[in-house]
């Protein structure tokens, strides 16, 4: 079975709209966009009064060869919300068709599913094993359900944990001509598990999202990436705006290099143990990812005193099997003693 099968059938036969840089390139003189011939800034050399390329080649090239795959089986775009987003219009027929996520996990799935029309079923993840993704409970939802993208973050966010590979084949492997696996690696450079995009060539019905918000250090930039096959990449492209990318995204300076990452993970390992030895905390859980989610008393109370010392962590105790839960993502190292030091504090009356 070929994987565009699954796609809604008005939208593999849709004609894109064309847009003057798609239609042709650049030249001397460009009067094919209605844009203004004059630079808006005297000092602009990004061009700014042009519409940018819909899909940049330095960056397409740049991605490709960071992520080991080829220019062809990429679609970037504003940040891998962006993907996700176009995923479920690509592939969810509205009161038809379901979205299979393993919560407590991102809420864009769900939101962007919710936005589309379609319903979203939920095969918990196993909070007694360190929030381990539960394979045959998914496989058996598919039984039941129209599912047609089943979402797995690895590692996971809010909860940090990677899921092994094989875990992942084995879904890829049971669902294969049913639905598409898209597999969020957008906390891949802080774990220790390889990438997925190793296996795209293996499983047709493999997707795989990447992101530059995070270890690059590029969140204001908004650019991910949905990786995946050609035949895929060329639908998300047919139903793209015509102009995802701002021009900046495209430079070459923007297109960056790794951030930290050893400090990073070494003040994870540090503020794992902090937190874990820390009179208010009740429990850490191990992450894979650039963020700890740890237990107190009262999550409210600690986040309240942690903000009254001018530090934001997140409260995700309304996430499924997290109540009292917050989670704090690893910052400078002064940031997170900074942290610790407020901690301590008692919770403001
Ligand atoms: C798991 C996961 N996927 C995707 C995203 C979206 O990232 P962006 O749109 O910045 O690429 C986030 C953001 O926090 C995330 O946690």
């Amino acid at each position: 079975m070929n994987v565009l099968d699954l796609a809604r059938p008005e939208l593999r036969h849709l004609k894109p709209y064309s847009s003057a840089r798609m239609e042709a390139g650049r030249a001397s003189v460009m009067l094919n966009a209605n844009e203004s011939p004059y630079a808006p800034f005297s000092d602009d050399t990004l061009g700014l009064n042009r519409y940018p390329d819909p899909q940049p080649a330095v960056l397409l090239d740049r991605l490709a060869d960071i992520y080991g795959v080829r220019p062809e089986q990429l679609f970037v775009g504003r940040g891998s919300d962006e993907a996700i987003d176009l995923l479920v219009r690509a592939f969810c027929r509205a009161e038809l068709d379901a979205v299979l996520i393993s919560p407590p996990t991102f809420g864009m799935y769900a939101v962007a599913a919710a936005v589309q029309g379609a319903a979203v079923v939920s095969v918990p993840l196993r909070a007694a094993d360190d929030f381990a993704l539960d394979v045959p409970a998914l496989l058996a939802a598919l039984t039941v359900h129209p599912i047609k993208l089943i979402f797995v973050c690895t590692p996971n966010n809010p909860t940090g944990a990677s899921v092994p590979i094989a875990q992942i084949t084995e879904l890829l492997a049971g669902v294969a001509g049913r639905a598409l696996v898209v597999v969020d690696e957008a906390y891949a450079e802080f774990a220790d598990t390889p990438s997925l995009t190793q296996m795209l060539d293996l499983y047709p019905n493999l997707l795989v999202l990447r992101t530059l918000s995070k270890a690059y250090g590029l969140a204001g930039a908004r650019i991910g990436a949905l990786i995946a096959a050609n035949s895929i990449i060329s639908l998300i492209r047919r139903i793209m705006a015509p102009y995802p990318l701002a021009t900046p995204c495209g430079a070459d300076a923007t297109i960056a290099r790794l951030q930290h990452l050893q400090t990073t993970r070494t003040e994870r390992q540090r503020l794992s143990a902090a937190l874990a030895a820390h009179p208010a905390v009740r429990h850490v859980w191990p992450s894979a990812a650039n963020f700890l989610v740890f237990r107190v008393d009262d999550a409210k109370a600690s986040w309240n005193g942690l903000i009254n010392a001018g530090v934001i962590v997140r409260d995700v105790s309304h996430y499924l099997g997290l109540a009292n839960c917050l989670r704090v993502s690893i910052g400078a190292p002064q940031e997170n003693d900074a942290f610790l030091a407020a901690l301590t504090r008692p919770p403001a009356a």
